[in-house]
């Protein structure tokens, strides 16, 4: 094992040699880059690893930054046991997400007692769900089928399930965020997502994960939440208005053309294209794209205008699943939720 500095610190990379081989031989030998920082010994528990691993990106999060945590390794090698926690009151054995939380409520009580307005108060927004292939689960929200795109913005999100709804609103919603006041309140939405996650036996022990499951926790206040449902809710407005000016554009220039003897498309004498027809229903568009940008735009002021930089700061937590169920085709959940 060798050792190298960095400006952030000091780091170790992993070399392997063959002993009492000559020097050409010894060629084949292979070190890795400088790679890590830490070995964890087994006396070492959940807080601990939280402490040196996990805590020093608080400020960070605390200036509205997003820092982001994987664990990664073979089936039974401990990665729900450090993210997760198998145990969810003893302070030493929590997982990181647990301990992430409870000294972020910490410091957002602070930031609370300044604050005065309900509105403006400081929570923890959890997002918990799994992914498979395609797909994402959410944990949150009875386990709902999502899926993942590149949206326009190159950014990828998660779309949860669309919902049809009177006068033709279409509401598609993202992964499920529930606003947690309390650390309390924060343990127990984190349970009820737990109970739906998928897990089965692998070789080596019996509660083997079978998803990659995902732990987003970001500061949010209520202002924010309610600006986001805001949002939401008038993309689902634009959608009939959208739908119907686009309807109208295609009746009207079908209308407007017929076929020649040859099969071909010319336009129809006895029909004039509604042009005001068309306007009307594009400037009712219009009219339903606006307010989505208010309300987008209402969002961003809300970030802006907030006196604690805080706001929006996230930690998100991976648990990946042991290649040995991710590879398989079918999954299922041993929780029969
Ligand atoms: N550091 C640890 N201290 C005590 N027990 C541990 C530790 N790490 C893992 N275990 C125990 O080993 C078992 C397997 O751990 P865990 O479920 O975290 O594995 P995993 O890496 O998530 O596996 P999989 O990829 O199959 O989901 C559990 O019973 C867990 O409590
Ligand atoms: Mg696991």
């Amino acid at each position: 094992m060798g050792n190298c500095n960095s400006q952030i610190g000091q780091y170790y990379s992993v070399a392997i040699k063959q002993p009492g081989v000559s020097k050409s031989q010894r060629m084949q030998s292979w070190s890795s880059t400088a790679s890590f920082d830490k070995i964890f010994n087994h006396l070492d528990n959940n807080l601990q690893v939280y402490k040196d691993v996990v805590a020093e990106s608080i400020p960070k999060i605390m200036s509205g930054d997003t820092c982001n945590f994987f664990a990664y390794g073979h089936t039974g090698s401990g990665k729900t046991h450090t993210i997760v926690g198998y145990n969810h009151e003893d302070p030493q054995q929590i997982g990181l997400v647990l301990s992430a939380a409870r000294d972020l409520f910490g410091r957002l009580k602070e930031l609370n007692s300044q604050n005065g307005l309900p509105a403006a108060t400081l929570a923890i927004g959890l997002r918990m769900y799994e992914v498979r292939k395609k797909s994402a689960y959410d944990l949150l929200n009875a386990r709902v089928e999502c899926f993942v795109r590149e949206g326009p913005d190159g950014k990828t999100h998660v779309r949860g399930e669309t919902e049809i709804l009177e006068g033709g609103r279409v509401r598609v919603r993202p992964i499920v965020m529930i606003p947690c006041w309390t650390f309390d309140e924060f343990r127990k939405t984190f349970q009820t997502g737990l109970n739906l996650r998928a897990t089965g036996t692998s070789t080596v022990h019996d509660k083997s994960s079978r998803t990659h499951a995902i732990f987003e926790l970001e500061i949010v206040n209520q202002s924010v939440v309610k600006a986001r449902d805001a949002i939401i809710e008038r993309q689902a407005e634009l959608v009939p208005h959208g739908k119907y000016a686009t309807d109208v554009y295609i009746e009207e220039h079908k209308k407007g053309l017929i076929q020649d003897s040859n099969g071909g498309y010319i336009l129809n004498p006895n029909y004039t294209i509604n042009q005001n027809l068309i306007d009307l229903a594009e400037a009712k568009k219009r009219e339903y794209e606006k307010r989505v940008e208010d309300a987008e735009q209402d969002l961003k002021t809300i970030f802006h205008s907030c006196s604690h930089s805080c706001l929006g700061g996230k930690f998100i937590f991976v648990d990946l699943a042991g290649s040995e169920y991710y590879n398989q085709e079918s999954v299922s959940s041993s929780t029969g939720k």
